[in-house]
């Protein structure tokens, strides 16, 4: 079916290319919970992960592909039988699905990473799509390193898996290296000298080496691409992905030159952000566009001024246009639940009757040791109880003690859900550092630590402190976060995180290496 010139798809890959960068991975029930709410924000595919890459991923699609309805599911694979079989299996009981099969075709990737000839390549991307057509309508193709593929080639390679029933073909910027003019072009030479192109959806895929991710992705859709596929706040591999709520605010606010629209819940996507944000750890820098703190601040005096006078003199969106509906208005001991209900309802987050109490009751609590309650404060709260405690370690007590003549001690005694309580002691060069040794040594579970920071959720004295760690364990980048108003505390409790997720991707690693076939891994390996 021709695609609607009107309308172009928004293809969310969070969960997948977002999911892939450096200390952003996330567990089961939070890939569930960002997959929700890209669904509710209206994003038209989700990319859930990549199948084949473990067996934790090939679960973490079948939950989405299970729970998750309205948007299209789409999973990873190569070019290869073991990995679309495993993407087809994930997929099954999704109501609408795809499967997204692709293979490198630059000079570069196929001298040094595949060392296969061009001839190779077209026979192996058709071989893709035909084997995925076999088991799914809706396949899309990606040619990684398109950008630097020679002109003639990709068109040769884009008209093979057409024919051969691709029904989305993908232009990947894979390195970030193309710019605006240059992407154009090769939209419109595939426009010109592809058979079958009028066909299928044409898609754009941007990496942000160069920063131009956003600039790039909106120049393919001038030059005929209409689905982008991006991430929430930009997550993904080195500098990030093509970022959501940028590109979709352009196509919004500069309608009337793009003349295209998507199907995004434009209010959905602070809160989005916020969730994914707190999911992953990655902090939104202040000065993000859309969702950053100072997206829609006005310091200066001149451009107050003319704030008062018309919000359109420095205003080029509503801050409420993307769910930012901050308030004046504080919480405190002697506000009531509707009060606070209909603050978070504001601040566009949806919860249920039995996570309302428990942010009630965790609201209360708070304000008997803060005088007045911000906006982040109770986002940080609802955040907290949204992500939940995914365990299975429990901090059950925490006791530390520091003079500055000796070294800081900390007890820490943790649950676990298999019914054990470990307590440990240990000395460290402060408190924190003590009870990141204690939770070590009690858990057994011994990392390096890479990067810890506290900041402040809202500003003044009693702040509350929102701890991160990044941490190395097995060659790979784990993070945990948690917020307090007590430092160590926060900082403990985010160690913990870390753990846990160490714990949880320890199990789902063992049990893949236990359930699967020597021929699912074995395709792992290959091309
Ligand atoms: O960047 C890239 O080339 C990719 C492809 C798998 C689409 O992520
Ligand atoms: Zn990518």
């Amino acid at each position: 079916m021709a695609p609607n010139p009107d309308r172009v798809l928004i293809f969310d890959t969070t969960l997948r290319d977002g999911e892939q960068s450096p200390g952003c991975s996330m567990t089961q029930p939070e890939k569930l919970r960002v997959a929700r709410a890209l669904a509710e924000l209206g994003v038209d595919v989700i990319e859930a992960g990549f199948p084949a890459a473990s067996r934790g991923d090939w679960e973490a699609v079948n939950a989405v592909a299970r729970e998750v309805h309205g948007p299209i599911i789409c999973g990873l694979a190569r070019c290869n039988r073991s990995d679309i079989e495993l993407a087809a299996k994930a997929l099954a009981d999704a109501p609408r699905r795809r499967i997204h099969v692709f293979l490198a075709t630059s000079a570069i990737h196929r001298q040094y990473k595949l060392n296969m000839a061009q001839e190779e390549i077209v026979r192996r991307a058709v071989e893709g799509v035909r084997i995925a057509r076999e088991f799914c309508d809706d396949v899309e193709f990606s040619p990684e390193d398109a950008s630097r593929t020679e002109l003639e080639f990709l068109a040769q390679v884009v008209e093979a898996v057409i024919e051969a029933g691709a029904t989305t073909v993908n232009i990947p910027d894979t390195v970030g290296y193309t710019v605006p003019d240059e992407f154009a072009e090769v939209f419109r030479y595939l426009r010109k000298n592809v058979r079958g192109i009028e066909g299928v959806t044409l898609s754009v895929h941007c990496h942000d080496d160069l920063g131009m991710a956003v600039a790039n992705s909106l120049t393919a859709v001038v030059a005929g691409a209409r689905q982008i596929e991006c991430t929430i706040n930009g997550i993904g591999e080195r500098a990030g992905n093509c970022s959501l709520e940028e590109v979709v605010m352009a196509l919004k606010t500069r309608e009337a030159f793009f003349n295209v629209r998507t199907n995004i819940q434009t209010t959905r996507l602070y809160p989005t952000s916020r969730l994914v944000s707190s999911i992953t750890g990655m902090p939104i820098p202040r000065n993000k566009a859309i969702v950053g703190e100072n997206a829609f601040a006005h310091e200066s005096g001149i451009h107050q001024h003319g704030m008062l006078r018309h919000h359109s003199t420095y205003e080029i969106m509503r801050p409420e246009d993307v769910g930012l509906t901050r308030s004046h208005l504080i919480l405190g001991k002697h506000s009531g639940r509707h009060a606070l209900r209909q603050r978070i309802k504001e601040l566009g987050f949806e919860l249920d009757d039995a996570e309302f109490n428990r942010v009630f009751e965790e609201f209360k609590a708070l304000a008997d040791k803060k005088k007045e309650l911000f906006d982040g404060d109770i986002e940080a709260l609802v955040l907290r109880v949204e992500n939940g405690a995914d365990g299975p370690w429990t901090l059950a007590e925490l006791r530390t003690v520091t003079d500055s003549r000796s070294p800081a001690e900390a007890y820490v005694r943790l649950q676990h859900v298999d019914g054990r309580s470990v307590e440990r002691t240990a000395q460290g060069d402060g408190p924190v550092d003590a009870a990141f040794k204690a939770i070590e040594a009690a858990t057994g579970i011994d990392v390096v630590l890479r990067k810890f920071e506290v900041r402040g959720v809202t500003e003044g004295e009693d702040a509350q402190g929102e701890a991160t760690v990044y941490v190395e364990y097995n060659q790979r980048t784990y993070h945990g976060s948690s917020v307090s108003t007590n430092i160590v505390e926060s900082s403990t409790r985010a160690f913990l995180d870390v753990i846990n997720r160490i714990e949880l991707a320890n199990q789902a690693g063992s049990r893949g290496r236990d359930e699967r076939s020597g021929a699912e891994r074995a395709a792992q390996a290959a091309v």
